[in-house]
């Protein structure tokens, strides 16, 4: 018989601040291999975390997502899957357990977060349109493009100074976003709220942001603007809220994110981060108008509606991980290892972008590697580096990688934006590693970071690939490769 949800928040005086609520019952192997191999590897494919073939890897930091480890109790409801073509059973079951997560009447399964975006940008979003947001994720920027809509991020003052210690980096600017919406507000159909920020440094967003955000569309609105949450960390930012904004204390993390969306016309999630699914996702509103409008374009493309694009067992799965991962006892432990990681990274004189984020620490290469500047990729070349050092993969976000091209010329970096700072992700997969993998990743970056000026910067390598469309832009990031100017240590 599974633990019920009410079992796992039964009161206790068990160490849950010390050690993880569970154990485990299956593990995967890793294939040995030496400094040799791992050169030639690295080599081979493209000096990237992105191209690596994973069963070289040793510890895999380049995403969160879809990498969890599943639990027993989901295991055990997949098994009742129930795979009918139309209104399966695992439906219902999905059904309320969305509705009991975000508050929300009108629910769509969809099979990733950015299958779940595409029906709300074709419902909503149209040619010359402008959508605010905190920091859009690669996928929302894309569709607003796609759509002829312009993506417009307002970056709080707090993410770009680097002595600042604020929890909340991730917010909206929003004296900067609320001049602009009295501008634009005929424009703006749609406003979004990436909660944590992704982007940048995977910052967590207050719910008094939130509010604020809320507050500033309902007073100025000139068309009937939607309000929406990018939720795929919803739960890990809500443990933020919990641990440090004033009165949430005593609430528990379902309550929160109740509470954060309770201010919002609907959501769309990739449901493989603190849904704790290998593959899923979903979006839930309250309008039945744009629900209706969006029910023929997911039976387009995803099959029926109540299934987008899953099988039954997937449905079960999730509908069991939603609630498992919003958790507090678990996500208590989650931000423990966070900040377990993020002290053996400063403790072997690592910089980190502070605070720790709640789902993964971000490494400020630039600052590691202060020989190279913006356009030699600091942190393409530690990451490379690192996975060179000890098997150790990460993902290089900086403004070699991540800057926005100029479509007319791609190649050129010269002119690509410079990040505000030269990040490698190192996102944790969930209940996947312990302290022993986190002091090995930590081990392997400082090693990377202690050659030094014997590490080269890197440059694009030109190709022949046809160019991307406008509306794929954002996405030059999985296609452009990049060579160490001399060999890597
Ligand atoms: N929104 C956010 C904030 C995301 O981080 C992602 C995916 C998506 C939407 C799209 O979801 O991949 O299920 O289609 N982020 C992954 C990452 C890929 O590594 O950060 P998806």
């Amino acid at each position: 018989m599974r633990i019920s949800d009410q079992e796992m928040m039964l009161k206790t005086d068990l160490p849950f601040d010390k050690a993880p609520p569970y154990r485990i019952k299956a593990v995967e192997y890793t294939i040995p291999t030496t400094r040799e191999k791992r050169k030639e590897i690295m080599k081979k494919h493209g000096y990237s975390g992105r191209l690596l073939p994973a069963k070289y890897v040793f510890i895999n930091m380049v995403t969160d997502s879809g990498t969890g480890a599943l639990s027993d109790r989901q295991w055990s409801a997949m098994m009742e899957g129930d795979e009918s073509y139309f209104y399966c059973r695992s439906f219902e079951f999905f059904e309320e357990s969305v509705q009991k997560f975000t508050g929300m009447p009108y629910v769509f399964p969809s099979h990733q977060g950015r299958s779940s975006e595409a029906p709300i940008y074709e419902v909503l979003v149209k040619a010359g349109d402008k959508i605010p947001s905190n920091t859009h994720f690669t996928t929302t920027s894309a569709w607003s493009f796609q759509r002829g809509a312009e993506p417009v991020d307002f970056v709080c003052k707090d993410y770009l100074d680097e002595n600042n210690r604020g929890w909340f980096k991730g917010n909206m600017d929003v004296k900067a976003f609320e001049e602009y919406f009295i501008q634009h507000a005929e424009k703006i159909p749609l406003v979004e709220l990436v909660v944590p920020n992704n982007l940048n440094g995977g910052q967590a967003v207050s719910m008094e942001n939130i509010r604020e955000v809320r507050k500033v569309i309902d007073k100025y609105k000139k068309i009937d603007t939607q309000f929406y949450l990018d939720i795929a960390r919803i739960s890990e930012n809500a443990w933020m809220i919990k641990a440090h904004e004033p009165g949430y204390a005593d609430k528990t993390c379902l309550e929160i994110v109740n509470e954060m969306l309770s201010h919002a016309d609907g959501c769309h999630m990739s449901a493989k981060k603190t849904g704790m699914v290998n593959m899923g996702g979903f979006i839930a509103l309250r309008d039945k108008k744009v629900w209706q409008k969006m029910q023929p374009k997911v039976i387009r493309t995803d099959g029926y509606i109540t299934y987008g694009g899953l099988s039954g067992r997937d449905l079960e799965s999730l509908a069991v991980g939603l609630i498992e991962g919003v958790n507090d006892y678990y996500l208590q432990d989650r931000q423990r290892q966070v900040d377990y990681f993020a002290n053996a990274c400063k403790k072997r004189g690592v910089h980190i972008l502070e605070p720790a984020a709640c789902f993964a620490v971000y490494i400020n290469a630039g600052k590691c590697l202060p020989h190279l500047d913006h356009t030699q990729g600091p942190a393409t070349c530690l990451s490379a580096q690192a996975y060179i050092e000890g098997g150790f993969a990460s993902t290089a976000m900086d403004s070699l990688q991540r800057g926005r091209i100029d479509p007319a010329n791609p190649l050129d970096v010269s002119k690509r934006t410079k990040a505000p700072y030269e990040l490698i992700r190192c996102a944790m997969p969930r209940r996947v590693y312990f302290e022993p993998h986190y002091d090995w990743a930590a081990e392997c970056l400082a090693r990377a970071m202690a050659w030094g000026d014997k590490l080269p910067g890197f440059k694009p390598i030109a190709d022949d690939r046809p160019p991307l469309e406008m509306s794929e832009i954002g996405l030059h990031t999985f296609f452009d490769d990049y060579e160490p100017v001399f060999p890597l240590p």
